[in-house]
C-alpha cells in the first residue's frame, strides 16, 4: 500500500470477521514497527503475544469496570478520565451502567481475534523530561506510542487491523501479576488484531486549519 493510503486509512477496528494471523505476518510487523522512535533511543517496549483464550478472557474481565467508569462519565457529559476537569459522577452512576463492549466480549475468541498485544513500556528506560511538572506526565507515552501507532500501521499495510486500547490501565497491577511483569513495566496498550468486517476509507479528523495557528497562540491558522 502507498504509505498515505496506510496513515489515512489506519482506523480503529473493533470488529473483526473470521481469520488467522500466522506468526510470519506479525513478526513482519513488529519487524517493522521496531524503527519507531523513542527517548534516548532506549526502546524499552515489551510486547506479550497472546493468542491463549483464558488469558485473553481474563484480561477483557479486568478492562470491564474501567469501561463501565468510562461511560458513566461520558454519559454525564464529562471527557472521561480528564486531568484537569474533576469529575462529579458517584458510583452509584458507574454501577447503574449496562457495559455493551463487544470487542470485550470477544477478546478470547480466536477465531475472530488471532492475536491480542499487550505492549508495556520499561519505566527504568524512559527519559520524561516533564516529571517534575505538577501536570499529567505526556512524555513517557511517547516513547511507545509510534511503536505501537507503528504496529497497527503495519497490520493495515498487510490486510489487518487493531485498535489501540488503554482500558486495562486501571488495573495495571492485575495484568503485571497475572503476565509476569515486574512493576516498572507500565502497561501501555492491549491490541487486539485481526480482519477487519469492514474498511474506513474517510476518517473523521481536524483540518489542519482547526489545529493549527502560526507564530503565537492568537495568530491566524496555519494554510498553504
Ligand atoms: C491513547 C489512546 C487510547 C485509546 N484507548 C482506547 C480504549 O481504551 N478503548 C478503545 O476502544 N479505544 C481506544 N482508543 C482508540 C480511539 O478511540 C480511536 O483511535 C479514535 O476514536 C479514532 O478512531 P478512528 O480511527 O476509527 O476514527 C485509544 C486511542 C488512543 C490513541
Amino acid at each position: 500500500m502507498e504509505f498515505s493510503d496506510v496513515v489515512r486509512s489506519t482506523f480503529a477496528v473493533r470488529d473483526f470477521v473470521p481469520s488467522t494471523l500466522p506468526d510470519e505476518v506479525l513478526y513482519r510487523i513488529l519487524d517493522q514497527a521496531r524503527f519507531a522512535p523513542s527517548g534516548g533511543n532506549r526502546q524499552g517496549w515489551r510486547v506479550l503475544v497472546l493468542r491463549d483464550p483464558e488469558k485473553r478472557r481474563r484480561l477483557a474481565d479486568f478492562a470491564r469496570t474501567p469501561m463501565q467508569e468510562y461511560i458513566a462519565r461520558r454519559k454525564a457529559g464529562e471527557v472521561p478520565f480528564n486531568t484537569v476537569v474533576p469529575t462529579q459522577i458517584t458510583p452509584e452512576q458507574i454501577a447503574a451502567v449496562t457495559l455493551r463492549f463487544p470487542l470485550l466480549d470477544h477478546l478470547d475468541d480466536v477465531s475472530l481475534i488471532p492475536v491480542v498485544l499487550v505492549v508495556a513500556v520499561d519505566l527504568s528506560r524512559v527519559a520524561s523530561f516533564d516529571s517534575m511538572l505538577s501536570r499529567i506526565g505526556v512524555i513517557s507515552g511517547g516513547s511507545v506510542y509510534p511503536f505501537v501507532w507503528n504496529i497497527l500501521m503495519g497490520a493495515r499495510n498487510e490486510g489487518y487491523g487493531g485498535v489501540l486500547t488503554t482500558f486495562l490501565s486501571p488495573r495495571e497491577a492485575d495484568v503485571q501479576e497475572m503476565l509476569g511483569l515486574p512493576a516498572h513495566f507500565a502497561i501501555a496498550a492491549l491490541v487486539p488484531l485481526g480482519k477487519p468486517r469492514k474498511q474506513l476509507t474517510r476518517l473523521t479528523r481536524d483540518a489542519v486549519e482547526d489545529f493549527t495557528r502560526v507564530e503565537h497562540w492568537d495568530g491566524p491558522a496555519f494554510k498553504p
